[in-house]
């Protein structure tokens, strides 16, 4: 795959292997869920059911295809995992889970607790 076809943003010599893997993986991403999205729209549109039923079929395969790039990206960027693991599988508001996450936990001895909140502040902002 040329360069060009791959949207790089910097000249390729100036970035790591690992960015350029992870350019891939976050590129392949966009894909699968664009694929998600197309096929939905097509399964709607769709007037003969048995083509419905099989663009569905395609699009649940690509959802396959976007958690397994999503979770080769998890496992080589430690930020994109640390938010997975505290906003992924939660329950209620989305909006609550980050305060939730910010609450100090009740460490032994640590009085306010503030400590813990200052470990998590600043995580991927
Ligand atoms: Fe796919």
């Amino acid at each position: 795959m040329g360069d060009s076809s791959m949207g790089l943003h910097e000249q390729p010599e100036k970035l790591s292997p690992r960015t350029v893997d992870r350019h891939r993986a976050i590129v392949s991403l966009m894909e699968e869920l664009e694929a998600v999205d197309w096929y939905d729209q097509r399964v709607d549109a769709a007037t003969d059911p048995e083509l419905a039923q099989v663009l569905a079929h395609n699009r649940d395969e690509e959802k396959e295809h976007a958690a397994m790039t999503l979770e080769w990206l998890r496992r080589h960027d430690s930020v994109l995992d640390t938010q997975l693991r505290t906003y992924l599988f939660t329950e209620g508001p989305v909006t609550d889970v980050e305060e939730q996450a910010m609450e100090p936990s009740p460490a032994p001895g640590l009085g306010d607790g503030s400590l813990g909140i200052g470990s998590l502040k600043g995580l991927g902002e």
